[in-house]
């Protein structure tokens, strides 16, 4: 019963999709494409048609866009007839273009605003700049390289300078190796959480893959339940680990050393002579014994973000 059901479904889309085809003969790569490829056909301007070989080529998808639904109805450069220039099409995207970035992002968020991941795009960072859709996207390509995490910093690059150079130094997230790409950190259609975060905070966002910085912990250690970037930069950084500066410069930041009366407590056995305090946090650094430093779970009721109570190396 379901078989022959699904034969009389196949039979009726079969002789339905070739009325579709034989209606749109004159097309060439997408519904209803004939009135402008009459012109720029593969003889003048073959590189335009490989939209044909993007998901807005689909044919089958009826969802997707004819010249027009990007480029305006454009009736006026459609019936020039003469030898001077047509006047422009409704919407124009090139560099030189007189349409403004609003007007041509519209065309595009007619269709791609319902899903969810462009609704916070009306106010983010790029939105406010006047920077377009095509500014990353190349929709007559076949290629997209924004989409493709190791050819998307450079598209990026183009504009943010300083990332380029931050993930060159000696420790990175490996970006430019492919395996963590802007977007796995940023949503550049928008966001809830600052600096265009993909979650609604840094946290959040960098939980995603170092879970194990989560806890739960006995002891957490407030500045990383904040905000990872308080100790970290994490495009790239000359320290390593890419912490904004090397412990114990990066704990100063918040804490002053032992010795100082009254502000850091002072390791058990230790002395409260100046110098050899200078040395402790020098010469071995903070992390020597504070190996915890992300949380702890000390059962022992030891706080310190020590690894246990009694332990000192
Ligand atoms: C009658 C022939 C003809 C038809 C039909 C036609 N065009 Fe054009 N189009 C041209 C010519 C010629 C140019 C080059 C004008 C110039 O050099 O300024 C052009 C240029 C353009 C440009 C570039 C404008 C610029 O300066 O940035 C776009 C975009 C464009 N056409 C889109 C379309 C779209 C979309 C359609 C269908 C709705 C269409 N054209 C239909 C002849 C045509
Ligand atoms: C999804 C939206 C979209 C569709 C559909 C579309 N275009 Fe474009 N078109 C653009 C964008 C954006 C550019 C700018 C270059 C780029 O980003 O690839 C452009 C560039 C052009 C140009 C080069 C001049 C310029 O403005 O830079 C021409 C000519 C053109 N399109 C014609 C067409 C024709 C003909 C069709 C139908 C076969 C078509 N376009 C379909 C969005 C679209
Ligand atoms: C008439 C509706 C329509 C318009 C207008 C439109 N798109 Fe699309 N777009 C689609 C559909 C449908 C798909 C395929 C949907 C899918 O795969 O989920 C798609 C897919 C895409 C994709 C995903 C491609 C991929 O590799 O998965 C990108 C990027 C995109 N569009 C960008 C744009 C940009 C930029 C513009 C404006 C210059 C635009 N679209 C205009 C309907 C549209
Ligand atoms: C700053 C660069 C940039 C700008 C500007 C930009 N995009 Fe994107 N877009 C990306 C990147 C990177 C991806 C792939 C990763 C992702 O989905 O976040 C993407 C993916 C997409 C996709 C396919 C996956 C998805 O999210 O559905 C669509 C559709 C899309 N963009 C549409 C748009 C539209 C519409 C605009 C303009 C309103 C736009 N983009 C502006 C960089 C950009
Ligand atoms: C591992 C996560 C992560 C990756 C990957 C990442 N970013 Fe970021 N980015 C952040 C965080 C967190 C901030 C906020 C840092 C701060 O406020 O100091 C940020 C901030 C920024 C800023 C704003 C800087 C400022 O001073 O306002 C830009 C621009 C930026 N990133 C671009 C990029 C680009 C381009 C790439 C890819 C080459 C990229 N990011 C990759 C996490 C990331
Ligand atoms: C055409 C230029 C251009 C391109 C391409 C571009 N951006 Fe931006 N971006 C800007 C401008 C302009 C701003 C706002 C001013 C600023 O913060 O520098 C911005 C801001 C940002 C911010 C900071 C947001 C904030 O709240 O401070 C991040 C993060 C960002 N871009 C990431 C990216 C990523 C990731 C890409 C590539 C997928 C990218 N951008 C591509 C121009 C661009
Ligand atoms: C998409 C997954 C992903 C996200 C999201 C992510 N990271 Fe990473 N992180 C990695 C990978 C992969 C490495 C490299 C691991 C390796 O080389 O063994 C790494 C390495 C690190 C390192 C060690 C670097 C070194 O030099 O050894 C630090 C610190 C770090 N990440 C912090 C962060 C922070 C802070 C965030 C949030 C802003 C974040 N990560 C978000 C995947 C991610
Ligand atoms: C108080 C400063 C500080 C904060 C805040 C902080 N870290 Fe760290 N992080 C460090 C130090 C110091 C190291 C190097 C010592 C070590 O390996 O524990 C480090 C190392 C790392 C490493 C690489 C070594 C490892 O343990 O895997 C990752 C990944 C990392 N941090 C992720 C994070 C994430 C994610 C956050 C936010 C949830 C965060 N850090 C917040 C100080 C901090
Ligand atoms: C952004 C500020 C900030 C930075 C940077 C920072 N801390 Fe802290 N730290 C705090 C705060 C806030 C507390 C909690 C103080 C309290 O509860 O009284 C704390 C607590 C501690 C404690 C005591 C924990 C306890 O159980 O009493 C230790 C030990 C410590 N930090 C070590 C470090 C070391 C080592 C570094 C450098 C790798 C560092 N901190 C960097 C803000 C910071
Ligand atoms: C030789 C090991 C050692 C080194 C090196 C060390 N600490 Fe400690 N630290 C301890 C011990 C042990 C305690 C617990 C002492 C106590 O409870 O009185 C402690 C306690 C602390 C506390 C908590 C103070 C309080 O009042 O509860 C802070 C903050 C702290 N250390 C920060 C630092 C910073 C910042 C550095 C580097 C500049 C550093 N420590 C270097 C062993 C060390």
């Amino acid at each position: 019963m379901n078989k022959f059901i699904g034969l009389i479904i196949l039979v009726f889309f079969c002789t339905h999709t070739a009325v579709a085809i034989a209606a749109a003969e004159d097309d060439i790569v997408l519904n209803g494409d004939a009135k402008c490829t009459v012109c720029h056909d593969e003889a003048d301007s073959p590189e335009l048609l490989a939209i044909g070989k993007t998901p807005h080529g689909v044919r089958a998808d009826d969802r997707t866009p004819t010249c027009t639904s990007c480029h305006g109805e454009s009736v006026g450069h459609i019936e020039h007839k003469g030898k001077n220039k047509p006047p422009k099409p409704d919407r124009t995207f090139g560099k030189h273009t007189a349409t403004p970035a609003a007007d041509r992002n519209q065309a595009c968020l007619n269709c791609h605003q319902k899903d969810n991941k462009r609704h916070l795009w009306v106010g983010s960072a790029h939105e406010t700049h006047d920077i377009a859709c095509n500014a990353c996207h190349q929709v007559h390509a076949a290629f997209d390289s924004v989409q493709d995490k190791r050819t998307q910093p450079d598209v990026c690059f183009a504009c943010h300078k300083e990332q380029r150079a931050q993930v060159n130094r000696q420790s990175h997230h490996p970006v430019l190796e492919g395996k963590v790409s802007c977007s796995d950190c940023h949503n550049v259609h928008g966001s809830a959480g600052p600096r265009l975060m993909k979650a609604d905070s840094v946290v959040t966002t960098c939980y995603a893959c170092h879970a194990e910085k989560r806890g739960p912990f006995v002891h957490n250690h407030q500045p990383v339940t904040d905000d990872c970037t308080n100790c970290h930069m994490p495009h790239g950084t000359t320290a390593d680990n890419l912490l904004k500066a090397r412990p114990p410069l990066v704990c100063y930041q918040c804490h002053s050393g032992h010795g100082t009366p009254g502000i850091a407590g002072i390791a058990p056995g230790v002395t409260t002579n100046p110098q050899s305090d200078t040395f402790i946090e020098q010469g071995r650094g903070c992390l020597n014994c504070h190996t915890e430093i992300h949380g702890s779970n000390n059962p022992h009721g030891g706080h310190n973000l020590l690894p246990s109570a009694f332990f000192l190396r």
